[in-house]
């Protein structure tokens, strides 16, 4: 695990973007999976601006979502496609066509889960995971006791994790109470995982995934230690509870 520890959060963003930037230009075929949630918005607009002065190619790229609500139309204005086509893809030169997001609306969940633990296969899996990390460690909605064998599954949310939510809804009770997401089996097969945190809110979980080694289900950010290739970007805030010696330790 590589620690990249940035002044503030546009640091953060602007450091997400070029890594995500070097892999566009790598690779033009790419498979970015795509996170939603505040902290990642930076990045889209970095991601957007490069994209604008540098003319940076997304035709041929293709994006996986980690997560979308249970009961929600894609088009609705709190689904996470609406966020993503917001704050990404309307944006940049993405064929719609190549934008994945699980669909919260189906009659039958099973059999959509097996269709994006297929598809992301088909597509030849993720080279480039980018992750924000709930207060409780959850990644994706992967909630504390999700086995880390989980491929594509529903979830119930919790309620801290809804309260959370709830700043981007009406009201709490707006907020679906399941969820369908990528599994930590899924997540620890992708090519490279970029873990983004910023602020206070982070620090308690920050602190819990860099102070030990702890690798534990009831903490699932720290199934990531068992992958070799994680850079985790976080600004000074989120980091103010990891031991100094910590910082660089990985
Ligand atoms: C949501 C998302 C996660 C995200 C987390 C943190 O629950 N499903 O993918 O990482 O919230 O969100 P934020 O970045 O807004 O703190």
């Amino acid at each position: 695990m590589e620690i990249i520890r940035t002044s503030n959060y546009m640091e953060l963003s602007l450091k997400a973007a070029q890594m995500v930037i070097k892999v566009v230009n790598d690779n033009p075929k790419a498979v970015l999976g795509l996170a939603t949630g505040g902290t990642p918005k930076g990045t889209y607009e970095k991601l957007i601006k490069d994209h604008k002065e540098n003319h940076t190619d997304y035709s041929n790229i293709q994006t996986v979502n980690l997560d979308e609500y249970l009961g929600i139309d894609p088009d609705d204005a709190n689904s996470y496609r609406t966020f993503m086509k917001q704050h990404l893809f309307n944006e940049i030169n993405i064929q719609e066509k190549n934008t994945h997001i699980p669909n919260g609306q189906v009659d039958n969940y099973e059999n959509e889960c097996q269709r994006y633990d297929h598809l992301i296969q088909d597509i030849g899996g993720i080279d480039i995971q980018l992750l924000g990390i709930g207060q409780n460690g959850h990644i994706g909605f992967n909630e504390p006791g999700t086995p880390f064998s989980e491929t594509t599954h529903i979830v119930n949310l919790t309620h801290d994790t809804r309260k959370a939510n709830a700043r981007f809804f009406k009201d709490i009770k707006d907020v679906p109470s399941q969820a369908i997401t990528l599994g930590i089996k899924n997540i620890l097969e992708s090519r490279l995982i970029l873990l983004l945190a910023s602020g206070e809110n982070k620090a308690k979980a920050m602190a819990r995934l860099l102070n030990g080694r702890d690798i534990s289900e009831s903490f699932p950010a720290s199934a990531l230690h068992l992958h070799e290739h994680v850079v985790v970007i976080a600004d000074e805030a989120a980091l103010s509870l990891v031991d100094k010696q910590k910082r660089s330790a990985y």
